[in-house]
């Protein structure tokens, strides 16, 4: 355990969620989002864009970013920020893999997505 992020939930397992889609995790606090780059590399984000709370979950990935559906704003996977000119920040989650199951910290999402 890491005390930094407390316990860890499962949510899944890996398999359950398509190169280049999501998966939305439904918490207390609002739905996470589960993102899968092409190249097999997990992210976990808030499922509201920081423009006007659009689900990624529902957007276009390429690379390492998703489209949101509503206005097309990139975001980054990496960081949650808004790309190019646009400006805004979308929560991300620690998210770890262990035997093949997606785990996300319990801390974190008891601390909600922000505003
Ligand atoms: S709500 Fe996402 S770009 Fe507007």
């Amino acid at each position: 355990m890491n005390a930094m992020f407390g316990e860890w939930l499962d949510v899944g397992c890996v398999d359950e969620v398509p190169a280049r889609g999501a998966r939305i995790v439904a918490t207390g606090q609002g739905n996470i989002a589960v993102f899968k780059a092409a190249d097999g590399v997990l992210f976990a984000l808030w499922d509201r864009c920081p423009h006007r709370g659009g689900p990624l979950s529902q957007g276009i990935i390429h690379g390492h970013a998703v489209t949101c559906p509503l206005h097309n704003w990139v975001i980054s996977l990496e960081t949650g920020n808004a790309q190019g000119a646009d400006a805004g920040c979308v929560r991300k989650l620690p998210l770890k893999v262990d035997d093949g199951r997606i785990h996300l910290s319990a801390n974190v999402i008891a601390a909600g997505p922000g505003k």
